[in-house]
Formats: C-alpha cells, structure tokens, sequence
C-alpha cells in the first residue's frame, strides 16, 4: 500500500463491499479474486497483511509472541500491492523489494496465525485493511471481514470446506510447484492452525450473523464464483 492509498476515502461507507472469510483451502483467495476481476472491484487480501507482518518480524528475528514489538512491526509495514488484471496473485512489494514464495509457504501461515492472535497487531492493521475501501467496491478475503473489518458489508460470504479437502487441494498445489509435501502433516497443520484461528480471543474465525454459509467440499471454483455473483445480483 503506497501513502496515497493510506488515506480513507471520502464517504467510504458507501462504497460496496463484498466480504468472503473462511478458513486456508476454501477457495476464498481464488474466488474473492475472480468476483473482483468480474465486477472490475478492489481487492484486499487481508491474510497477505498477516504474512507480511510474520515476514517482516521473522526477519528481524523479534519473539513472534511479544505484542508491543509485532504490533510496532505491523503498524510501520511497508507494503505495496500490484495488482495483476488478470486476476493472478498481485506482486508484493515489502519495503520496495519484491516477496517470493516464501509469504505462501507453510512456515509463513503459521507465524501469521500466531501474530494474528495478537490483539494489539489486528489494531494496528485495522485502518490499513479499511483503506482498501474505494469505488467501485471493495471485496475483502480473510478470517474477521464480514464480522470485525466491514460489518457493514452489502454481502458476507463464509466459505468452508472440509479439513481433509483442503488438505488435498494443498497438497496438489505444493506438487504442482514441484515442492515436497506429505498429506497427512498438512491435514495436521491445517487442523492446528483452524483451532488457533477459531479459539483465539478477539475476532476468532466464526462467520459473521450475517453471513451466507458456502461450503465448497464437492464445489468446483467456476460453480462457487457463479453463486456468490448471483447472490450480489440479488442483492444490488
Ligand atoms: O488467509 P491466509 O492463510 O493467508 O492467512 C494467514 C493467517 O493470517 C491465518 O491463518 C489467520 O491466522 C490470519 N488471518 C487473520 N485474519 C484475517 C486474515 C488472516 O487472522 N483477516
């Protein structure tokens, strides 16, 4: 995010937003980029935002439990996204160099999801996720969007899909970039990090009152983006 996209936007409220949280392997990342692409919206990839915050503080080799110092991490994170128009993964930029890999790698989501449970760090990236609210719409991927970050959302989507499912589509995605993987400790770390995210104490991974629960197990992506964009037909 560069200084000029810091600033919020006049009458942001009424810019459209369209939440789509869930946990890792729903599909959410995917689908909230393809509804973005389709109604020509922003996107916010809020998850990205922990998985810097993890990077940044790795780095720095700074305890990943002390608060006060991620929250510092997380509040001067110097990050810029750019956009891919044709709904690829953006190109992150972390204090002007480029990140690799590594923001997906599994050792990353971990940190983020211990960073995350800070209440302290999700302050300190609250106005920045709110920023990303500009005409004309917005939508959010990420654990709290419908139920912390824009709970005034003109739709809420809660993507879900079964732990084993998301453990196969994980491990097919690590083997298709030619990385090791072994499905059974990925069914492992996806059941541990589900647990940190739905049992921490500020804005836990639940869906949002709401919310329009979508389970993506025997759902191709095709088939969930065609229904989340019907619902927003519907709805506008
Ligand atoms: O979505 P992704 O897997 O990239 O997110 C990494 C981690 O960041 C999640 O496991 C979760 O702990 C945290 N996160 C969060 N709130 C969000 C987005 C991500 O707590 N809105």
């Amino acid at each position: 995010m560069n200084e000029r996209e810091t600033r919020p936007e006049k009458g942001a409220e009424k810019v459209p937003v369209i939440t789509i949280d869930g946990p890792s392997g729903s599909g959410k990342g995917t689908v909230s980029r393809l509804i973005a692409s389709r109604l020509g919206w922003r996107f916010l990839d809020s998850g990205a935002l922990y998985r810097l915050v993890a990077l940044a503080a790795l780095a720095r080799r700074d305890d990943l439990a002390d608060e006060s110092k991620i929250a510092i991490v997380a509040r001067e994170l110097d990050v810029e996204f750019k956009l891919d128009s044709d709904a690829g993964e953006p190109q992150i930029l972390l204090e002007g160099s480029a990140v690799g890999g590594e923001i997906r790698s599994e050792t990353c989501g971990d940190a983020a999801s211990r960073v995350a449970a800070l209440p302290a760090v999700r302050e300190a990236l609250l106005a920045r996720q709110r920023d990303f609210r500009a005409l004309p719409g917005l939508v959010a991927d990420g654990r709290d969007m419908g139920s912390v970050v824009f709970p005034d959302a003109a739709l809420k989507i809660f993507l879900d899909a079964s732990p084993e499912e998301r453990a196969q589509r994980r491990y097919k995605q690590l083997k298709e970039k030619g990385m090791s993987a072994n499905l059974a400790g990925l069914l492992d770390e996806i059941k541990l990090r589900d647990a940190r995210d739905r049992n921490r104490s500020v804005a836990p991974l639940v869906p949002a009152v709401d919310a329009i629960l979508v389970d993506s197990t025997h759902q191709g992506i095709d088939e969930v983006v065609t229904g989340i964009l019907e619902a927003w037909s519907q709805r506008s």
